[in-house]
């Protein structure tokens, strides 16, 4: 099977591109960014923005019978600065893909979309049909899209999958908490801990995340779920196992940002249920395993 993968340049979709060739599918990469140190050197490359109008040319050559779609503005930051610029790439830029996978019949698009979609919740371990109640640009831009992929699975022969993915972290990763402090104690500086390290995050590992990109290949049809670990871990046991890894580390603590959720965990009952998936990866084993590659990569 040939597919477009989107985002494949960045953090999550050069390990979904690397897993679709593993497991002998043919891949084509859009993506906008000028580093290449991640693409597979087997894919054939589009440096190309989503939103650009000739993205047409490259469906017409490829034909693609699926798309992955990993390309995203992804900074909550930045999309509460410059609402308009995420909006546009993350609802604009599904979109054009949208358009371009009726014309060219492609069977199904894979998105990734986030727990953003679910903002400040009450009730955890947070399932797929809790209110949404979106804290930023970047959420409602995510869950834009994903009506946006509804709709067209309503109008045309088109199939999807939506995961919403908890906070995901492993090699390659340029930004996030962990990565950002696995850094700060490669050089021996202090971690800064925004707030009290009481806030809760469901880290989920890069490879589990891939594992659910290979099954909804075949699996998981017109469903949307979440992928995290259903395990909510403090910002202090997350440093604390660092700390662990590393054998010594201090943090210094800064007045937490405004906005910031304090909790937050995903169910993953329904990624068992319609994928039979499940996370396979402990925090402990997969920041070893970051903290090495860093370590490693000098990055
Ligand atoms: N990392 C997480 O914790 C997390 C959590 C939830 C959802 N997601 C979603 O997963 C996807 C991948 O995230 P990531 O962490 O790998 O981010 P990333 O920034 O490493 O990768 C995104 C890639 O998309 C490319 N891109 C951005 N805008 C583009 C555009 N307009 N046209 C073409 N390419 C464009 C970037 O160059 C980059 O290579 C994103 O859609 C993100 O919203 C990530």
């Amino acid at each position: 099977m040939k597919i477009l993968v989107t985002g494949g340049a960045g953090f999550i979709g050069s390990h979904i591109v690397d897993a679709y060739l593993q497991v002998g599918h043919e891949v084509v990469v859009v993506d906008r960014s000028a580093k290449k140190q991640y693409i597979n050197s087997k894919v054939k490359f589009y440096p190309m923005d989503i939103q650009d109008k000739e993205l047409n040319l490259v469906f017409e050559k490829e034909k693609p019978d699926m798309v992955n779609h990993h390309a995203a503005q992804t900074d909550v930051k930045q999309s509460l600065e410059n609402p308009n610029e995420t909006i546009d790439c993350n609802i604009g830029g599904t979109i054009n893909i949208l358009e371009n996978a009726r014309k060219y019949g492609v069977k199904k698009i894979i998105f990734s979309s986030s727990a953003a979609v679910y903002g400040d919740q009450s009730e955890f371990p947070i399932q797929e049909d809790a209110e949404k109640r979106i804290i930023s640009p970047y959420g409602v831009s995510k869950y834009g899209a994903e009506l946006y992929i509804m709709c067209y699975a309503r109008l045309y022969p088109l199939s999807y999958t939506i995961f919403r993915y908890a906070n995901v972290y492993g090699p390659r990763q340029q930004n996030g908490v962990l990565v950002h402090w696995i850094r700060k104690l490669l050089t021996n500086k202090p971690c800064v801990l925004f707030g009290d390290g009481k806030q809760t995050r469901d880290f989920v590992f890069v490879r589990d995340i891939v594992e659910a990109n290979v099954l909804a290949l075949t699996k998981g049809d017109r469903v949307t779920v979440n992928i995290g670990t259903g395990q909510e871990t403090t910002l202090a046991e997350a440093f604390a196992i660092l700390k662990n890894i590393h054998s010594s580390g201090s943090f210094i603590k800064q007045d937490q940002n405004e906005g910031e959720i304090l909790r937050s965990v995903l169910s993953n009952t329904k990624a068992k249920k319609e994928l039979g998936w499940s996370p396979k990866t402990t925090l402990k084993d997969g920041l070893k395993e970051t903290y090495e590659w860093i370590k490693q990569n000098a990055v």
